[in-house]
């Protein structure tokens, strides 16, 4: 029996082995890390951003390596809900993390009819609304920049799905914590933050932006500090759970996280660096739990405004 200190915890209605998740993007589908990762270490999978459609994604280049970050322009390339649920939801309750899967539109509608058609589906355990879409009925303005916009899209997608309901903000907006709150009274059960920050990169040989979109979202360690201060003042604003992310590589980036308020982190670029990263996240977590006394994770969440 383990009887090291305890890292489960029930997220939204999820319960998960361990607070860490492997964040949507970064880790496809949930089966590509098999042969690296150790599964168990992974409270739960976010897969890939799925759409009504199928989507090609922008033209390449779409990624780019940045001090301390990479850039990226996917663009959603994902195969779309049907052929998700045909082809690869069978089984992936055996890989052993929850799975949760993000969703992305460009209409509510959009959102509505990928969400209702994974009510009921037994091999997801809950989704996670990417609301850092453009809005085409908007002349592509990100959904999530609005608090009332985001008011609206997470009530009309809370009326479709019972299930758990994670919010996937982004700082586009400027000010989070009325999205945040929005999100929150429209119905959601946890709120992930933060999203990618838009940037470009220019090659000066070519004298164009690198990326074929030219910009892209910066992830990995250049943005951590944005999102421990996002996650920080989110955390203190809303009474549901907040999953924090963004440039997350050890367990001594993930504390700053829990002690900032977050329930839950999730991980993604570093998984391209490190593909074993979750085992070294439980193992890390674990040595500062039993050096500092803690007999539980949970322990630490908010820890850091107590004084
Ligand atoms: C290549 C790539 C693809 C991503 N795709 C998605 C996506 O489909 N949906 C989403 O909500 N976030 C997506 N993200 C954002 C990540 O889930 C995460 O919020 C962000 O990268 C910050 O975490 P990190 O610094 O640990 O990567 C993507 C990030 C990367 C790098």
């Amino acid at each position: 029996m383990n009887s090291g200190p305890g890292l489960t915890l029930n997220l939204a209605g999820i319960p998960m082995k361990t607070p860490f998740l492997a964040a949507s993007g970064c880790y496809g589908y949930g089966r590509e890390y098999l042969p690296w990762a150790d599964y168990s270490c992974w409270g739960a999978l976010v897969l890939k951003g799925t759409t009504r459609e199928p989507r090609g994604g922008n033209p390449p280049p779409r990624l780019v390596e940045t001090p301390s970050g990479l850039l990226n322009a996917i663009g959603l390339q994902n195969p779309g809900i049907d052929y998700f649920l045909k082809q690869i939801r069978p089984g992936l309750e055996e890989l052993g993390p929850a799975i949760i899967l993000n969703i992305a539109g460009e209409s509510i509608e959009e959102y509505c009819q990928v969400a209702s058609l994974l009510e009921g589906v037994k091999e997801v355990d809950g989704i996670e609304v990417n609301i850092s879409c453009p809005n085409v009925r908007k002349g592509g303005v990100h959904f999530g920049t609005d608090p009332a916009v985001v008011e609206e899209l997470v009530g009309a997608v809370r009326e479709v799905y019972s299930g758990p309901l994670l919010v996937k903000l982004s700082l586009e907006a400027g000010q989070i914590v009325p999205v945040a709150l929005a999100a929150e009274k429209a119905g959601a059960d946890a709120l992930s933050l933060i999203n990618t920050l838009r940037g470009m990169v220019i090659d000066i040989h070519r004298r164009r932006p690198v990326l074929g979109s030219l910009t892209g979202g910066l992830s990995g360690p250049a943005i951590r500090p944005v999102a421990v201060r996002a996650v920080w003042e989110v955390a203190e604003a809303v009474k549901i759970p907040v999953v924090g992310m963004g440039g997350i590589c050890t367990a001594e980036d993930a504390l700053q996280f829990f002690l900032a308020g977050a329930t839950a982190v999730a991980v993604g670029t570093a998984n391209f660096v490190n593909p074993r990263v979750a085992s070294d996240l439980v193992r890390g977590l674990t040595r500062y739990l039993q050096e500092n006394g803690f007999k539980h994770y949970r322990e630490l969440i908010g820890a850091a405004r107590n004084r």
